[in-house]
């Protein structure tokens, strides 16, 4: 449970942060405001800056409005073109590359931390009543499929979007440019098709595990005895999944259906705007945020989303990997090769032994949420 202490206040940092993040981002790229320019785009001319080209406006106003990001009108199809100096871009830059950044490795190097010293303390969780030598079926071949196809695609989304925002500072001085440039090329494509593979593992998720991860009243037992983390010999009850499996299932699910929109929109940029339509919903419960958002501030936004999200799941995720692979003796061999030991399986899970060998059912598909 101290995994489960570990995550709560970690999701509520997140959480805090992400609002705190978002509000600076919304200030940030608000604050350059857009009013429209209605004088006629004017071409430059043999190399020279226009000038007097609006009659009533001096040269130095003209050029402070577009330095501001003033929109002009065009001819073109694209309505972005119409912006010659793009001021909000300097905004979500310095949100980009500053808080975003900086809290963003902090919250990583922390839980890193935190992990690290659970280790040194608990060690590792062992089974307290030693193999039994039996073993019970806990996920089948479709499921481990799963799993892994959504597991093996975000870790590669997740150590290739982290190198777009921090590989500049980490891989140039060590392995030069052009590597770099070749390696950040790759990790892009790969981080735009493999969204697609993290998709599709997300909805088998659901189909498989969402009736299994539906609370139950053994999910506050376990939650206040600490899902027995952090003392010998307490195992509180729990179906096929306990409490802070269920954390972990819908994190999954939600946070990575957001993720995986806000990818889709970066992918097809000025296609989706969803953002001033939930702040329209936001208000009409309190907040005060605007609701008329350029498209670019559409588009920065939703970068700004989906890099605080993804790194508050990466950061969340990194525990869920401690304790399936070093932290619990016995868990991996659930995803292994799909079987457990019974002892295991009785002292994490003795509400989902206990319906199989009620219903006979030795598959390990033990079902049901009292
Ligand atoms: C890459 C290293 C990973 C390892 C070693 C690992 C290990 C495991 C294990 C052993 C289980 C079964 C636990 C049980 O039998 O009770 C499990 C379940 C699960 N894993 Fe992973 N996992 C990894 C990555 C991920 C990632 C990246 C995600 C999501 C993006 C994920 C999502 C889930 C979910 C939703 C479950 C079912 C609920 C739960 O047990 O928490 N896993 N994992």
């Amino acid at each position: 449970m101290k995994i489960v202490k570990a995550i709560q206040p970690i999701s509520f940092v997140c959480a805090a942060m992400f609002l705190g993040l978002l509000a600076l981002g919304v200030a940030g790229v608000t604050v350059a405001g857009v009013t429209f320019l209605d004088g006629a785009a004017s071409a430059q001319s043999g190399g020279t800056v226009p000038g007097n080209s609006v009659g009533n406006i001096s040269d130095s106003e003209l050029w402070h409005r577009i330095r501001r990001g003033e929109r002009g009108t065009v001819s073109l199809p694209d309505r972005q073109a119409g912006v010659m100096i793009q001021s909000e871009g300097d905004n979500w830059r310095a949100v980009r590359n500053g808080p975003v950044s900086f809290y963003g490795a902090w919250l990583m190097a922390m839980t890193l931390l935190v992990l690290l010293l659970f280790f040194l303390v608990r060690g590792r969780i062992r089974i307290e009543s030693g193999l039994s030598g039996r073993e019970v079926e806990r996920f089948n071949g479709l499921e481990r499929f799963t799993h892994w196809m959504t597991a093996g695609s975000f870790v590669v989304l997740g150590l290739s979007g982290l190198n777009m925002l921090y590989g500049r500072y980490v891989f140039i001085p060590l392995i030069g440019p052009e590597t770099f440039s070749t390696l950040t090329y790759y990790g892009k494509l790969g981080h735009n098709f493999l969204g697609f593979a993290f998709m599709a593992g997300l909805v088998l998720i659901v189909l498989l595990w969402v009736r299994d991860n539906m609370p139950s009243r053994a999910d506050w037992d376990w939650i206040k005895r600490g899902g027995g983390m952090f003392f010998l010999s307490v195992h509180p009850p729990a179906h096929k999944f306990n409490a802070g499996q269920k954390f972990i299932f819908w994190l999954t699910v939600l946070v990575g259906a957001s993720i995986s929109f806000s990818g889709i929109s970066l992918m097809f940029p000025f296609t989706f705007e969803p953002f001033a339509g939930t702040f329209a919903v936001m208000n009409m419960i309190g907040f005060d945020l605007p609701t008329t958002l350029t498209s670019m501030q559409e588009m920065q936004l939703t970068q700004l989303w989906h890099t605080v999200l993804s790194m508050a799941m990466i950061a969340v995720i990194l525990a869920h990997i401690y304790i399936g692979w070093i932290g619990m003796e016995g868990a991996y061999d659930a995803m292994g090769h799909g079987y457990v030991d019974e002892n295991w399986a009785r002292e994490h899970h003795s509400l989902w032994v206990a319906e199989m060998k009620q219903g006979g059912d030795q598959t390990g598909s033990g079902k049901g949420n009292a």
